[in-house]
């Protein structure tokens, strides 16, 4: 019996880990993510009822583990180094010309590649299973985060599994590589955190950072880590050449990135530079700069290392996209969740085409490790190509009567004693009634994705709330009568009508919108949804238990807690019931037809009639499901003018690609 379960384990093991090698390397997954959960699901219980059968290298492994009370010290086999680096074409020349000389006229070559900007790690593998992944440390000790790297999606775990049949796996493999976030989830998390009340990452290296030193790997498991392995520790004796390295680490399931290659001379480096610095705002992952290394691993150790890093490799960095500007003022802002941002007040300055005034400094370990004052000269950057930061103070520059910033141990908005959250950095007003975060919250329900009340903006809503004390909580925003507005600088009847109406249309709503609106911690649109199709009424949503809300997948213990406690508090249930009393009516989730039940659509390009999310909504109310990226499995691809490549993709995997009317005809042609 248990030999048969065995069996079945390890066929799930082989199954999942074939899978994440399509989705995440490939980037052409073959299965719906439901079919995924679904197996992901079946290995997970089979581990928790025979936990004899748990292994480190099951993908299991993935979603996280136990947390810790704090990472073990590491030492590196050899000292992790860091590159010099070179900013320009002479400098690097002098570069190739000194090893040239040191090489003595030998022939030899270079391997380019990208300089990923993310966290350095090492990875060590026994028999092909990942035993140990560390941090980088001081160099020589690094922090042992082996829980955190295997939840890195495009990592395998066992390479028995990953590498291609004929490769000879080495009974001890180290190898290091940087840890990355790619552009386009970075961008997705950041959405999520906003969306959930969590302060923003500045870019995509931060939050990868954060991410990897987390205590708790499930929060680690939770962000869209992925990895570039670029060198090997005691090669194999049949490498002969970091090539050579590269090759057998791509056969042995490693990701490796495409742009790396080989370059005869230094024309070839320095085209290879252009090209890249050319594309670089095009790739999935940030670079600030490409990284040339001398190939032949005889020639590496003729030339050995100089202090703290290799002799035969250079970093040539990109230009950055800086500028210089002055800290005028240091502030702090208070979130819908409470949680206190200080942001510098720049004097604006125009970065790489766009104007900057207000720079997010995150949190005060990010102020005393710049040690940023008011008054200070820095430089600042746009980094993962939008948000602002700032990179450095110009010491040089700091005037006689700059000014330390404190962080305020009262709410700045409302004197409320701030407390300070355990796991992340991050101290919040715990006042729910601090009127900075009242307007951050009724700006929240009132937005478009929530109830969408048009024309009740934020200057309007902070009058609202602060000056006329009129809104409390967003009950009252139904109480508002035409009299209240008309008189207000700026308003007439008319305007104040148009609102009203907006505010009586937005009572028609569903019942996704209104959990959204609530703006209750770690409940985005995505998981308002997940509640609200799971229990179709507000009552079953108000009296639900932690274990009840754990029935749902994807929802997690921290969103769990945080809704039973959000309605714990009479207050809330309270104003709910206000709420409901003002005539607000959920449209049941009920769909207009079964017209697309089954079928799968992504969307790309600009419509005519829809906006995306209405298209998304037509499909949906219409039993369809919308996907974010075409697979083989996809049924249809409904293409608008300037469609992206996801349309190339389409016709490549001969996916069928229908226009917006012809979706609607599917609708027409079924009723
Ligand atoms: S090789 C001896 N290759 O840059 C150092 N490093 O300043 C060997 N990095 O800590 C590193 N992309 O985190 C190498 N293609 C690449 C890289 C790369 C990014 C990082 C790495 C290292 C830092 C060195």
């Amino acid at each position: 019996m248990n030999e048969k379960i065995l069996e079945r384990i390890k066929q799930l093991r082989e199954e999942i880990e074939k899978h994440n090698y399509y989705y995440y390397v490939l980037d052409n997954p073959i299965i719906s993510d439901a079919e995924y959960d679904r197996l992901m699901r079946e290995l997970i219980e089979l581990e928790e009822m025979y936990p004899e059968f748990k292994s480190p290298d099951s993908p299991t492994q993935k979603v996280g583990g136990k947390p810790r009370d704090e990472f073990k010290k590491l030492l590196h086999p050899e000292p992790m180094l860091s590159l010099s680096n070179v900013y320009s074409e002479d400098e690097f020349m002098e570069f190739h010309r000194r090893i040239k000389k040191l090489l003595e006229d030998k022939e030899f070559t270079y391997v380019v590649e990208p300089k990923y900007d993310g966290v350095a790690v090492e990875l060590i593998y026994k028999d092909g299973i990942l035993e140990v992944g560390s941090t980088r440390g001081d160099g020589t000790i690094g922090e042992d985060v082996t829980d955190n790297i295997r939840t890195i999606k495009n990592l395998p775990l066992n390479l028995n599994r990953s590498s291609n049949s004929g490769i000879i796996i080495p009974n001890e493999l180290i190898v290091r590589g940087e840890v990355i976030i790619f552009k386009e989830d970075f961008k997705r998390l950041n959405e999520k955190r906003l969306d959930e009340g969590e302060p923003l990452f500045a870019n995509p290296r931060n939050a990868a950072a954060g991410s990897l030193k987390q205590l708790n790997p499930k929060i680690t498991a939770a962000r869209p880590l992925r990895i570039f392995i670029y060198s090997i520790i005691k090669p194999d004796p049949t490498l002969k050449s970091q090539f050579d390295f590269l090759n057998f680490a791509k056969n042995l399931g490693l990701p490796i990135s495409e742009y790396v290659k080989v370059a005869n001379g230094p024309d070839e480096v320095l085209s290879y530079y252009k090209e890249m610095l050319e594309i670089r705002h095009k790739l999935r992952f940030d670079i600030d700069g490409i990284v040339i290394k001398v190939n032949e691993f005889e020639y590496q150790d003729i030339l050995g290392n100089i202090a703290k890093s290799p002799r035969w490799a250079v970093a040539f960095k990109f230009p950055p996209i800086q500028e210089t500007t002055v800290v005028e003022d240091i502030i702090v802002q208070v979130g819908r969740t409470g949680a206190l941002t200080p942001v510098a007040i720049l004097k604006p300055v125009r970065v790489g085409g766009v104007t900057i005034s207000r720079a997010t400094l995150h949190n005060q370990d990010e102020i005393e490790r710049l040690d940023i004052r008011i008054g200070d000269t820095v430089v600042v950057q746009r980094a993962g190509d939008v948000i602002p930061e700032i990179v450095k103070v110009v010491v040089e520059k700091r005037p006689k009567d700059s000014k330390k910033f404190l962080f305020p141990d009262n709410c700045p908005v409302c004197q409320t004693r701030v407390e300070k959250d355990k796991d992340e950095a991050i101290v919040r007003c715990p006042n729910e009634e601090c009127s900075a975060r009242v307007v951050e919250r009724i700006k929240h329900f009132v937005s478009k994705r929530a109830m969408n009340i048009e024309g009740l903006g934020e200057k309007l809503i902070e009058r609202l709330v602060i000056e006329k004390k009129l809104i409390k909580d967003p009950a009252d925003i139904y109480k508002l009568k035409i009299e209240d507005l008309e008189h207000m600088e700026g308003f007439g009847e008319k305007s104040a009508k148009n609102i009203i109406d907006a505010i009586n249309k937005s009572k028609k709503t569903t019942l996704k919108r209104f959990i959204y609106a609530l703006g209750i911690r770690h409940i985005g649109e995505n998981t308002a949804e997940l509640i609200a199709d799971y229990f179709q009424d507000i009552e079953g949503v108000i009296s639900a238990s932690e274990s009840e809300l754990r029935q749902i997948p994807q929802v997690g213990e921290e969103t769990a807690r945080e809704l039973v406690r959000y309605f714990q508090n009479h207050k809330n249930i309270e104003m709910v019931n206000r709420l409901k009393g003002s005539g607000i009516e959920f449209e049941s989730s009920k769909k207009d037809s079964d017209s697309l039940a089954g079928l799968t659509f992504v969307i790309t390009g600009t419509l005519n009639r829809f906006t995306r999310d209405e298209a998304k909504e037509f499909i949906t109310k219409n039993g369809g499901k919308v996907l974010s990226s075409v697979t083989k499995k996809l049924d249809y691809l409904v293409v608008g003018s300037n469609p992206g490549s996801k349309l190339d993709k389409a016709q490549e995997l001969g996916i069928k690609i229908i226009s917006e009317e012809e979706l609607i005809a599917m609708i027409k042609k079924k009723n």
